[in-house]
């Protein structure tokens, strides 16, 4: 491996500020790529040391575990595989786009489709591997095809009927996402502002954006709202340490103050448990924790 590239790979590097929840310990060996030699670089060294692989983007779904990560952390850097291009109606971008950023420009082209996913923080490889979606629809609805690479360094181009898309999944399993297409619709920028403001305020009324989170933790049970369960079940409010289960929004756990994972995991359970016995549901994690 290149020696400028060995550089840049740092060990016991803390994730705390990488995540949304702020909170967390150190990866056993950490690296920055900013474009796909790089990549392919790290992953080959990663292979050769047997190092397990954790893709890191813009850290919106992921829990890390004080004891922190043993493995490679590959992270896609801020203003890294950042591309956004058009071709009348498609739109491809590259992984490192943050997902805000893309429904901005595509809104700002007249595009619709995208912007019923406002309010979603991560970048556009994380919105396509955990296939984010909310009330509306999914990512997946708009995807022509996707771009990655194996942790085994081959490239991969799928069109979407290729991909097995299921609720937050997209099925890339030991895959780095390096960018995606959206085939959208030509619609008056107007109406997609229209739409986009009322999905945004709805969220900002009844989710609590500016909070230290992950978004919604568990994952709906079939037919079932996992937030509506918990606030049935009257957890709104408990805390555990630094981490409470939000009064806004009863599937998000906010870190009000200086939350461990061990708060929010001891949480967590806290909250399956109580809704398993008044439901008899287990509530499933959306959330990935490291
Ligand atoms: N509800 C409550 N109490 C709560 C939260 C919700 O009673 O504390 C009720 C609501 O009043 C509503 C129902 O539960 O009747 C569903 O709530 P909401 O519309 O907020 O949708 P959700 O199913 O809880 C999903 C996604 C969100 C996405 C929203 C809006 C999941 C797990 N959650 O939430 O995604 O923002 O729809 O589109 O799929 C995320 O993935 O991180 C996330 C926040």
């Amino acid at each position: 491996m290149a020696n400028a590239l060995i550089d840049r790979i740092k060990r016991r590097q803390c994730l705390k500020g990488y995540t949304t929840f702020k909170e967390g310990g150190a990866a056993t060996m950490y690296a920055e790529t900013t474009n796909q030699e790089e990549l392919q670089e790290v992953l080959d060294y990663g292979k050769s040391q047997g190092l397990k692989i954790f893709v890191l983007g813009k850290g919106s779904n992921i829990l890390v575990r004080d004891s922190g990560v043993e493995g490679l952390v590959v992270h896609i850097p801020t203003g890294a595989f950042n591309k956004i291009e058009r071709r009348d109606e498609l739109v491809v971008a590259e992984a490192g786009v943050s997902l805000p950023r893309l429904i901005h420009r595509t809104t700002e082209w007249g595009l619709k489709g995208l912007e019923v996913l406002v309010g979603i923080p991560g970048s556009v490889g994380g919105a396509v591997a955990m296939n984010a979606g909310g009330r509306y629809e999914a990512i997946e609805r708009w995807i022509e095809e996707v771009s990655t690479v194996g942790y085994d360094g081959t490239l991969h181009h799928y069109k979407k009927n290729e991909l097995d898309f299921q609720y937050r999944n997209a099925g890339l399993e030991e895959e780095i996402i390096l960018g995606a297409s959206f085939r959208l619709e030509k619609c008056s920028r107007e109406e997609i502002f229209r739409q986009m403001r009322e999905v945004y305020e709805e969220k900002k009324r009844t989710q609590p954006l500016s909070s230290k989170s992950a978004g919604c933790v568990f994952k709906n049970p079939s037919g079932q709202s996992a937030g509506a369960l918990i606030d049935q079940s009257g957890l709104k409010g408990l805390k555990v340490g630094g981490a409470k289960v939000s009064r806004k929004h009863a599937n998000f756990i906010i870190n009000w103050s200086s939350a461990t994972a061990v708060h929010i995991l001891e949480l967590i359970q806290k909250v399956r448990e109580v809704v398993k016995k008044q439901f008899g549901v287990w509530l499933e994690l959306e959330i990935k924790v490291w």
